[in-house]
């Protein structure tokens, strides 16, 4: 059975994943890894970002490492055999609905951010985006042309009870374990999923989860106040696409888009889907200037969510801290190391 899964992708994808299994051969020799194309390279060789077979062998792996796809290649393609529906398919055909993103400030990086010191120094959020549901899988949608010869294109942001509170539930279980706090983003005042959203959390809450402090916020509020006390968080629960656009604006709190990982977890028993939550990066791609850390803290969470192995996952934690403490920086995070140079520091550390 296959450990791990590498599904490198495009742009600086390949660039970071092969970061990963430098670390993993170091710390975790044992782990069986496998790797396939996957988004533009898989469009390129197969004619599909994700083949029937790579989607069963990510199902029959134990965990799956994705690196970042996309890029300008492939933005004249067939919206279905886009890099990026290859991606969307992974998650659907996964079932990993629970996408953790922490935004932890290394406290050696409290002055990468753009923001001051004090405002993100010992910051620690975990924000939940909701992943395979919401706008991004909604039906209707298409673009289509009216009879007057304009267009109209249509999106559908669709959610069921069960669906915000499987997700609602994981944020929940992961606030007990550290500072029992839920802030949940929607838009319940222009939205009907942002009601029903709001609904089924306080039902959740009353019924199971009355010793967490629940707070409800409007997503825009929460895009201003994570700039302006990014500290008042400890779980955030919202949408797939609201997630997706706070988590970035979260790690810029951390430094560096380069710095945020992800772990997409579904059913219990099931492989998780990790994924450094930056793209492709075609202005530096091939470059081998790309942070390999958000890769390498994937891992991270691939070791202790999937592998069974905290106390690896313990020691690879401390060995990026250590790194950074020693100085080590690529250059989004106001250094000069390569990718390459990034993953040595941690090795060393390790
Ligand atoms: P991006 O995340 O690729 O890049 C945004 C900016 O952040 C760029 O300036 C880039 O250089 C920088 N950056 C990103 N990762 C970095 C890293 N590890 N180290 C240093 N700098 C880094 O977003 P974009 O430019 O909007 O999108 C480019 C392509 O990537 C698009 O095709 C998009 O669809 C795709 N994309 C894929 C994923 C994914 O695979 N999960 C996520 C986001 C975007
Ligand atoms: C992410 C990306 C993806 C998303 C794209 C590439 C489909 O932005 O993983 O954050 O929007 O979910
Ligand atoms: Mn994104």
């Amino acid at each position: 059975m296959t450990d791990l899964l590498l599904l490198p992708g495009d742009g600086i994808g390949p660039e970071v994943t092969e970061q990963v299994r430098r670390v993993a051969s170091r710390l975790a020799n044992e782990l069986k890894i496998e790797e396939r194309p996957f988004g533009g390279a898989s469009f390129d060789k197969n004619g599909t970002p994700l083949p029937d077979e790579t989607l069963a062998e990510a199902k029959a792996a134990k965990a799956v490492l994705m690196g970042a796809v996309g890029g300008p290649k492939w933005a004249d393609a067939p919206r279905h055999l886009r890099p990026e529906a290859g991606l969307l398919n992974l998650r659907a055909g996964m079932e990993v609905f629970a996408n953790l993103r922490p935004a932890l400030c290394f406290g050696p990086l409290a002055d990468a951010s753009t923001l001051r010191r004090e405002v993100v120094e010992g910051l620690d959020i975990m924000i939940v985006r909701e992943l395979t549901g919401g706008v991004y899988f909604g039906q209707p949608r298409g673009v289509e042309t009216l009879p007057d010869g304009s267009k109209r294109g249509i999106d559908t942001q669709v959610y069921t009870t069960a669906e915000i509170e499987r997700v609602s539930r994981v944020a929940f279980e992961l606030a007990r374990g550290r500072r029992n706090k839920v802030t949940s983003a929607e838009k319940s005042n222009v939205m009907e999923t942002g009601l029903l959203w709001r609904e089924v959390v306080t039902a959740l809450h009353a019924r199971e989860y009355p010793d967490v402090t629940l707070e409800h916020m409007l997503a825009d509020n929460c895009a201003m106040q994570l700039v302006k006390n990014p500290r008042q968080f400890d779980v955030i629960v919202t949408d797939n696409l609201f997630g997706d656009i706070l988590s970035d604006e979260a790690a810029m709190l951390t430094g560096s888009l380069g710095m945020l990982p992800s772990a997409a977890i579904g059913a219990p028993g099931k492989p998780g889907l990790y994924e450094p939550i930056h793209g492709s990066a075609p202005d530096i791609a091939g470059q081998g200037v790309a942070n390999p850390l958000a890769a390498i803290l994937s891992f991270e969470m691939a070791l202790r969510w999937s592998l069974g192995r905290a106390d690896l996952a313990d020691k690879l934690f401390a060995a990026v801290a250590r790194a950074l403490e020693a100085g080590a920086r690529t250059r989004d995070i106001g250094g000069t190391l390569s990718t390459v140079q990034m993953a040595d520091a941690v090795i060393e550390a390790l």
